[in-house]
């Protein structure tokens, strides 16, 4: 019986791309139909963005956090971690090396530093725009000015993670922080024009599988065009170290839902998986994702950009990665995308797949 009514729920995830939240609330239950899910959102996968797989050279330029959020190992109070801070130049010499790599974008992420001004940002983007490179920025909660002076400097995409949809518990995950400026920083990105990811953790102490339906639902709303979920990990070196690790198969699941629900968007596999799990990335691409972004950081500082513990590639270099990745993309038989892996808009897409003669992907 239960079979049934997910199957109708699948059946319509996939053909209308929209669900109530108790039907979100089903499918994130239904360990036994974990199978038919991951079927579903791979077709769609395929169906709305293709075999491909866009790569992101990932830049963590700055481990300096002013933030203290309680889950994460960059949090101000954290003595153990040592701080580091690349240079303007070290920075955009990273972004030569990763375009060298074949890389169209770069990721440029960091703590929420404030050396980094806002004249110093737009000169760092301007000169990594003239590489003839695609600027995503991963630098935090910003007044809409700054956001508006980093896109007129040429940020192409930005990544914000709402990491929770339950207000209570964002605030007290994350003190000091408001979650409506969070939404108010993601609406201001969308408005100003860029591409924007947001994204949730999940698996946190006190997250609720409530929630994480309105995660879905909110990533819907703002119409985000890149979603990326990854498991919470603790880290010993924060206030949860002692708190249980999210579940990797419970993060695929609302991969796997969201993809259903924004058919046409960017989704990563997240390196947070593959913490999780030896094959996470891979199991992630054949699951709904269609991103993989391998860290172009180069030495020490890989470590030292302590999320979580247990990140992978931390000894590996960016050239080891880059042929890593592709020998593993192109053994699922997926290809390396050579575009700039903006979103495919499902419109245009279903527009050409509607002459084509199949059917239509609105
Ligand atoms: N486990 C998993 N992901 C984490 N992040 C921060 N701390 C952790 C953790 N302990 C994620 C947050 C943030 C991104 C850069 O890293 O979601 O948005
Ligand atoms: Fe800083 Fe981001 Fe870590 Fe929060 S999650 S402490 S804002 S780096
Ligand atoms: Fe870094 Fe495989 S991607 S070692």
């Amino acid at each position: 019986m239960e079979n049934v009514s997910i199957a109708t729920i699948l059946a319509k995830a996939e053909t209308t791309h929209r669900l109530e939240k108790r039907e979100i609330v089903a499918l994130l239950q239904a360990d036994a139909c974990e199978s038919e899910l991951y079927a579903a959102a791979d077709r769609v996968r395929r169906r709305f963005v293709g075999d491909d797989v866009h790569l992101r050279g990932l830049i963590e330029f700055s481990n300096r956090c002013g933030r203290n959020c309680l889950y994460c190992g960059l949090r101000r109070d954290n003595a153990c971690v040592e701080r580091y801070r690349l240079a303007p130049d070290v920075i955009v010499r990273l972004a030569t090396k990763a375009r060298g790599y074949g890389y169209r974008t770069v990721v440029l992420q960091s703590g929420e530093d404030a050396w980094y001004t806002v004249d110093r940002m737009c000169d760092i983007i301007r000169r990594i725009k003239a590489l003839g490179l695609t600027v995503t920025l991963s630098v935090g909660e910003k007044p809409t000015e700054v956001y508006r002076a980093y896109r007129q400097a040429g940020a192409d995409r930005y990544l914000l993670r709402i990491e929770t949809t339950d207000r209570d518990l964002y605030h007290a995950l994350d003190p000091g922080m408001e979650w409506e400026n969070r939404l108010r920083c993601l609406r201001d990105l969308k408005a100003l024009g860029y591409e924007v990811g947001t994204g949730c953790l999940v698996g946190l102490p006190g997250q609720r599988i409530e929630s994480l339906a309105d995660d879905i639902l909110l990533f819907q709303a703002l119409d985000a065009d890149m979603v990326g979920v990854g498991p919470f990990i603790a880290n010993a070196d924060t206030p949860l170290g002692g708190a249980a690790n999210g579940s990797f198969d419970l993060s695929c699941r609302v991969m796997a839902i969201t993809r259903l629900l924004l058919p046409d968007i960017n989704i990563p596999a997240t390196t947070a998986m593959e913490t999780l799990h030896p094959n996470g990335r891979l199991l992630a691409l054949q699951r709904g994702a269609n991103v993989v972004m391998p860290n172009v950081t180069e030495g020490d500082y890989r470590r030292k950009y302590a999320l979580y513990p247990g990140k992978i590639c931390i000894g590996d270099t960016p050239a080891h990665c880059r042929s890593c990745i592709t020998g593993k993309i192109g053994a699922i038989g997926r290809r390396i995308s050579q575009g700039h892996g903006f979103r495919a808009r499902a419109g245009a897409r279903g527009a050409l797949l509607e002459s084509s003669g199949r059917e239509g992907a609105a």
